[in-house]
């Protein structure tokens, strides 16, 4: 039997379909708003790349030092003998964790990009040739279908993505993980906690531009999947600290009055001069918040990991 397998779960046309949808939705929605995960075509993901390497982007390099220092520890909590992970992305961080998994029999990497998948796959089982990798292609806020693969199972959600939620959407996605797991297993989740206002935006404007352009660049992908004639440069990127709901939300303003036509919604938009357009939230939190949330969901915290500066965490909890 191959070690790599790789399951669809999405139809091809789901994509597709679930864009229009959601940017009718938005469009039509008073603020307008755009949601996140439409940024990440191929360009949109090499961008979000390079804001992992920018100085002022901390919390890839806060999440992979916990990784780094904590991975046996995990190891040695959990025993999993399957690692499902959660928008796996390119799997980089992740590699710590599955080195440190000494009993590891299965990887479950989870994405909605094929070709992130086969990407990660493929460096994975040339390094250890004896794991079992079973990529799925699906929308894990939607609910999954799981393999029949050995228990413990340990389900991770790294990269602060959570915050990229918004709350009730948050505790729907807790409630359908605690559903993937029995007594014995465990869910390992990255967030991002909340510090002073001006790193917190920084983070998210950087010098250099690149969180603009990345940020913009739902607009490219709305120009090229719905025939929109958004032009770019006629919005700027807005980054803000809500402090209410310890957020950082990520908006598109318009720099004047204009009509964009939609043709595959069959739709004009009207934006006034200096409005804005949410395209993100990414919540901060704290241990408390995190831990009230898990136990809403029926999962109970056992660990709490943060980064010797105490800007990310990682927090590891079981069924109750
Ligand atoms: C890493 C996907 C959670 O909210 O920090 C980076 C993406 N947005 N810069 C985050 C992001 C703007 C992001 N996630």
């Amino acid at each position: 039997m191959s070690p790599f397998q790789l399951t669809r779960t999405l139809p091809l046309d789901a994509t597709g379909a679930a864009l229009r949808a959601d940017v009718l939705a938005g469009l039509l929605h008073s603020p307008k708003t755009l949601p996140p995960k439409w940024f990440y075509d191929a360009r949109g993901s090499a961008l979000f790349d390079e804001i992992t390497t920018l100085p002022e982007y901390y919390p890839t390099r806060a999440e992979r030092e916990i990784l780094q220092t904590r991975a046996a520890e995990i190891a040695a909590a959990t025993g999993a003998r399957t690692l499902i992970e959660l928008g796996s992305g390119s799997s980089e961080k992740t590699r710590h964790l599955i080195d440190a998994l000494a009993d590891l029999h299965t990887y479950v990497p989870v994405d909605v990009s094929e070709s992130a998948l086969t990407g990660a796959a493929n460096t994975l089982i040339a390094s250890r040739p004896s794991l079992n990798v079973h990529a799925l292609i699906a929308d894990f806020t939607r609910g999954l279908a799981l393999p029949g693969t050995p228990r413990p199972r340990l389900v991770a959600f790294l990269g602060g993505t959570i915050g990229n939620l918004l709350p009730a959407e948050r505790s729907a996605f807790l409630a359908s993980v605690r559903t993937l797991l029995s007594p014995g297993d465990a869910l390992l989740l990255g967030t991002d906690l909340v510090k002073e206002e001006s790193v917190l935006v920084s983070a998210y404007d950087d010098g250099s531009g690149v969180t603009a352009s990345f940020n913009k660049n739902v607009l490219h992908v709305i120009n090229r999947e719905l025939g929109a004639d958004f032009d770019p440069d006629a919005f700027s990127h807005v980054a803000v600290w809500d402090r209410e709901h310890e957020w950082i939300e990520m908006r598109l303003r318009s720099l004047v009055a204009q009509t964009v036509k939609i043709p595959a919604l069959e739709l004009a938009v009207d934006f006034e001069r200096h409005e804005e357009m949410r395209t993100e939230i990414s919540a901060k939190f704290r241990e408390e918040g995190v831990r009230s949330e898990l136990a809403a969901a029926g999962l109970k915290l056992t660990h709490w990991w943060t980064d010797e500066r105490a800007r990310f965490a990682l927090s590891l909890s079981v069924a109750r």
